[in-house]
């Protein structure tokens, strides 16, 4: 018991000082830019260092794309509307693989949200992707194409519509799209779900939204307090985070 508080202890004394060691003002005003996606708090990445936003909206710049991970899946980002909080973004493995069938370094895990930190966009609609199904004869369902799987030699691949179990195949990968698809007979047409899948979904990030309007009509800046895991506000020439600015507020 003693040794947990001293370990307790140990991180309460460990952090201030690397968090006053930055200018978390100048720091988390900068713009992460990237491509032609830009952004500010709750986003972390590029210029914009940790307790500058959310923990688990970090952005990556590669070349001129943007990705974010999402539970462990890597998603290429299109477009970032910070009037409502909207994503538009695409699995990577669909990006960089063959229509329909996923990149090498796939590791064909469905889509989940993380809910504390998204909402599904207000139009969508999920499908499903089977892949190493053995022939048996039977067609499982209209969306049919081949793709090669490690560990199996059944290139049988299916798509359809919703969430589906994926029985005798392999593998599942659940994914939503934007209502671009509109009726089963779509998935003959190989391509389009292809199409589809890159065109990518939109997803609403909920967190910092409220929390930091105070602290910007303050003339502060929003940041993300990692100790007690909320928003927080950086005014200029304070070293550390605030609600928000008082000496500028009230006004
Ligand atoms: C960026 O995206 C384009 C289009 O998907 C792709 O051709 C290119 O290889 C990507 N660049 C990097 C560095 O991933
Ligand atoms: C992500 O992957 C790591 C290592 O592969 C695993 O430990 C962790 O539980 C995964 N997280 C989620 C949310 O699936
Ligand atoms: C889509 O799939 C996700 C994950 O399986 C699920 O949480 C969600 O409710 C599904 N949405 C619809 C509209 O079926
Ligand atoms: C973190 O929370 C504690 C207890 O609620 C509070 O005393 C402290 O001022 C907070 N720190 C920041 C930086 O907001």
């Amino acid at each position: 018991m003693s040794s947990q508080l001293l370990i307790l202890m140990m991180i309460l004394i460990e952090i201030p000082p690397s968090l006053t060691a930055l200018d978390y003002y100048a720091a988390c005003s900068s713009q992460f830019r990237c491509g032609t996606i830009t952004a500010d708090f709750p986003f972390l990445g590029g210029n914009r260092p940790e307790g500058c936003g959310h923990p688990k909206l970090v952005l990556k710049c590669s070349g001129n794309n943007v990705t974010i991970e999402i539970m462990n899946v890597t998603y290429r980002v299109l477009s970032l509307n910070s009037g409502d909080q909207t994503l538009r973004i695409a699995r990577e493995d669909y990006m960089n693989g063959d229509g329909t069938c996923p990149s090498e370094e796939s590791n064909f895990e469905s889509t989940t949200l993380d809910l504390e930190v998204f909402d599904y966009g207000p139009d969508y609609r999920n499908i499903s992707l089977l892949y190493g199904c053995p022939f048996t004869g039977v067609v499982l369902y209209p969306g049919r194409f081949t793709c090669a799987v490690d560990g199996t030699l059944n290139r049988d691949a299916y798509a359809t519509w919703d969430v589906v179990e994926k029985g005798i195949c392999l593998a599942r990968v659940t994914v939503p799209i934007i209502p671009i698809l509109t009726g089963l007979l779509d998935f003959l047409i190989i391509s389009k779900v292809g199409d589809a899948l890159r065109r990518g979904f939109d997803v609403k990030w909920k967190v910092g939204i409220e929390e930091c309007d105070e602290c910007k009509s303050a003339d502060g800046v929003c940041g993300y307090d990692l100790l007690n895991q909320t928003t927080t506000c950086y005014c200029q020439g304070q070293s550390s985070g605030s609600k928000s600015c008082p000496h500028l507020s009230g006004t």
